[in-house]
């Protein structure tokens, strides 16, 4: 059967993206925040999945105002990186595996989260910078990705307990399903940060060594922030950490800590990133 046997959480800060393909990644800027990635990549060699369940939000390219889906499941056999504004990154396609996200869809709407099926679409650096993270630059991504975009863009998000309850029915899914295949769950974007009006800039270290500390070692009560406080101390994209709590959800209860990342700054924001390992 299938099995889910580690999570990682990563930033999805675009410059890191263009760092990367303009190879600057190792300059003076951008050294330290790639270095922290090292034993990840290492890590990440050793690890060897099968597939990438990838937790991520869309920023308004493949999805516009016109529809805006809650949890988009991607069901599609591959994504194209999408052009969002400077031409597409230039990175390899994202393989699916249709059938396992065919099947995780049945899964989760018989469990009763009603996910949208997405058939086709473009993914932008909330999916690609994660995988350039952990990756570099190969000709080819390692292993298939099956996407989940969550709308943390338009407001209303999803809270975290849902996101949260949501990853544990996506563990039954992928537990039901009947191919042995390891599964290395991502949840992206974050950390603190505001990129409009008066506190643009925002960066709250504090809050996000604790947020860190919650998710990791008491899961269940760190779903239960609201909305208003991560507005209020991570700033108004500070929510897209709750996608965060998809990917613990489907990790077990007592998980082990790989490895810790922190750096500031990075663009706008911090750059946090954790590897857990199912105990
Ligand atoms: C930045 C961060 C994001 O999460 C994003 O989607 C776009 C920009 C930034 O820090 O520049
Ligand atoms: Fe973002």
């Amino acid at each position: 059967m299938a099995y889910i046997s580690s999570g990682v959480a990563c930033s999805h800060v675009p410059a890191l993206g263009v760092a990367s393909d303009t190879g600057i990644s190792d300059d003076d800027y951008y050294g330290p925040i790639f270095k922290g990635f090292e034993p990840s990549k290492k890590w990440m060699a050793d690890e060897k999945p099968d597939v990438i369940f990838l937790v991520y939000n869309d920023h308004c390219t493949a999805f516009d105002a016109t529809v805006i889906p809650t949890f988009a499941l991607g069901c599609a056999t591959e994504y194209q990186p999408a052009d969002e504004g400077w031409g597409p990154r230039p990175v390899p396609v994202v393989k699916g595996h249709q059938e396992l996200s065919a099947h995780i869809a049945q899964s989760l709407v018989l469990d009763m989260f009603d996910i949208t099926v997405i058939n086709q679409m473009e993914v932008d650096h909330g999916l690609t910078v994660p995988l350039t993270m952990m990756f570099g630059q190969p000709d080819e991504w390692p292993c298939p990705v099956v996407p989940l975009a969550v709308n943390v863009v338009q407001y209303p998000a999803p809270l975290g307990q849902r996101c949260f309850a949501l990853g544990k029915a996506i563990r039954t899914a992928i537990e039901s399903y009947p191919e042995d295949l390891k599964i290395c769950v991502f949840g992206t974007g974050g950390m603190s940060h505001q990129l409009q009006h008066q506190r643009a800039g925002l960066i709250n270290s504090e809050w996000d060594a604790r947020f860190m500390d919650l998710l990791v070692n008491d899961p269940d009560k760190g779903s239960q922030i609201e909305h208003i406080e991560y507005l209020r101390e991570a700033g108004s994209e500070g929510i897209e950490l709750v996608m965060w709590y998809v990917m613990r959800g489907a990790l077990n209860e007592k998980v082990e800590e790989k490895h810790r990342f922190y750096h500031v700054p990075a663009s706008n924001t911090a750059v946090g990133h954790l590897i857990l390992e199912n105990r």
